[in-house]
């Protein structure tokens, strides 16, 4: 049976281009047994009608806050409740601020801060607008407070022949989405909250140059991924890569170490934490706040370097240590004494280490940014060596043994 069955779905449409992709989204989830009531914005009515909502939900379609029909019984505290999941589609760069700033002036954002249900959003804008460090921060916050996010992706835009990240969800993704939104937590990782780390860091050497490396985050969202598939609460804490958030995953990006430590000591306590992140060891000991000018005659500047905080030995050793602490080592060299060695500094009670250098075999393009991996699971009981395999593979059977492990564990 679907997850969608007999769900009453309350679905917010946004004032974008790709409104028009919400009718359809109405339809997605009606074929999987979903009831859909729709809450459309004045800017959503510039784009499709609420006659069209209104004939393909089979329902009412609500769009204000002062109607006095609808309001007779404080209308929108009903919307906000008599539903068991809130979707908006597409969510606005508009809607996303109203929401992370508690603003509660149309009768949209007046119902997403009157739930308590769940949220999806659906973003879809222009991709400066998604880049824009306030859209950010307001993502961000909507996922610390607990908003999931489907999308959006990359490609074309509908409006201008633009083209970049921005581009909202399919309407079967997102149905998808919301189906494993309201799935009942089921599988062996079911209750238990496991903290992921994935992809690089950047650390800034003025407003528009950073030092990064090659890490792609294919591997920790991969699993973050088969976490999830087994019913975890994932919180995964992505650095800057050009992959899709993971669906069933609350995903916070940040850019630099010391961010990233900051996002993974707020989503403490958890049952697990799996740090597979590539976090540079050295930031810039001074980050400039202007431009580094290059001047005629000068000498190139020196970069002095800082130590950055050690994320996983922080948490290895810290007082809100998860009960399964798991790092990852990428060595280019002695790779089994290494991470031998980095088991004990770091607290960790496994090191999964992958051999990153040229001629470790794996495939042309090396294990960073590549799709397959070989890794060895170094632990205090031994040292296994898994066979190449896809990350996705990896991280399948990662996911597996994180389950064994925490399956006899009463947190
Ligand atoms: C042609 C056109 C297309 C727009 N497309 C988008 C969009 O895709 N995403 C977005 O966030 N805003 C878009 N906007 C701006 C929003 O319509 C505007 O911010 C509006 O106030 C949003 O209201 P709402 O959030 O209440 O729906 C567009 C505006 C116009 C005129």
């Amino acid at each position: 049976m679907s997850a969608l069955q007999s769900k009453r779905i309350l679905l917010i449409i946004g004032g974008g281009i790709a409104a028009y992709k919400s009718l359809d989204l109405i339809r997605r989830l009606r074929e999987r047994g979903a009831k859909v009531r729709c809450v459309m914005t004045h800017a959503a009515q510039q784009f499709v009608t609420p006659l069209a909502a209104g004939a393909l939900s089979a329902d009412h379609v609500f769009t204000d806050l002062f109607d006095r029909q609808d309001e007779q019984d404080v209308g929108h505290i009903r919307l906000a409740r008599e539903c068991d999941a809130i979707v908006v589609a597409p969510a606005t760069a508009d809607l996303m601020a109203k929401l992370a700033g508690g603003l509660a002036n149309d009768l949209a954002s007046a119902v997403l801060l009157a739930t308590d249900r769940p949220v999806l959003m659906a973003p879809a804008m222009n991709p400066k607008m998604w880049s824009h460090a306030a859209t950010k921060r307001n993502r961000a916050t909507l996922a610390k407070d607990g908003v999931r996010f489907v999308g959006p992706g990359k490609g074309e835009m509908a409006e201008s022949g633009e083209a970049g990240e921005g581009r909202m969800s399919e309407p079967v993704e997102i149905a998808d989405a919301v189906a494993a939104l309201l799935a009942p937590p089921a599988g062996p990782l079911a209750g238990r909250r496991i903290v992921v780390t994935s992809g690089p860091t950047h650390e800034p050497l003025d407003p528009i140059r950073y030092i990064a490396n090659r890490s792609s985050g294919k591997q920790g969202h991969a699993i973050a991924a088969a976490l999830a598939k087994l019913g975890a609460d994932v919180r995964l804490v992505s650095g800057p890569v050009s992959i899709a958030d993971p669906a069933g995953v609350t995903t916070i990006h940040v850019e630099s170490a010391r961010q990233m430590l900051a996002a993974v000591q707020s989503e403490l306590p958890a049952d697990a934490g799996i740090f597979v992140a590539a976090v540079a060891d050295w930031r810039p000991a001074v980050e400039v706040g202007e431009k580094i000018k290059k001047r005629a005659g000068e000498a190139p500047p020196a970069v002095e370097m800082i130590e950055n905080p050690d994320i996983l030995a922080t948490i290895g050793h810290g007082q809100s240590r998860p009960w399964l602490v798991v790092g990852f080592a990428a060595e280019t060299e002695n790779l089994i004494d290494n991470a031998a060695a980095k088991l004990k500094r770091k607290g960790a009670d496994f090191i999964v280490a992958n051999d990153v250098s040229h001629d470790s075999g794996v495939n042309a393009r090396g294990v960073m940014g590549g799709d397959r991996n070989r890794v060895k699971i170094v632990s205090k009981d031994g040292i296994h060596e898994w066979p190449e395999m896809s990350k996705t593979e990896v991280a399948e059977r990662l996911a597996a043994l994180v389950a064994e492990r925490l399956r006899t564990i009463t947190v």
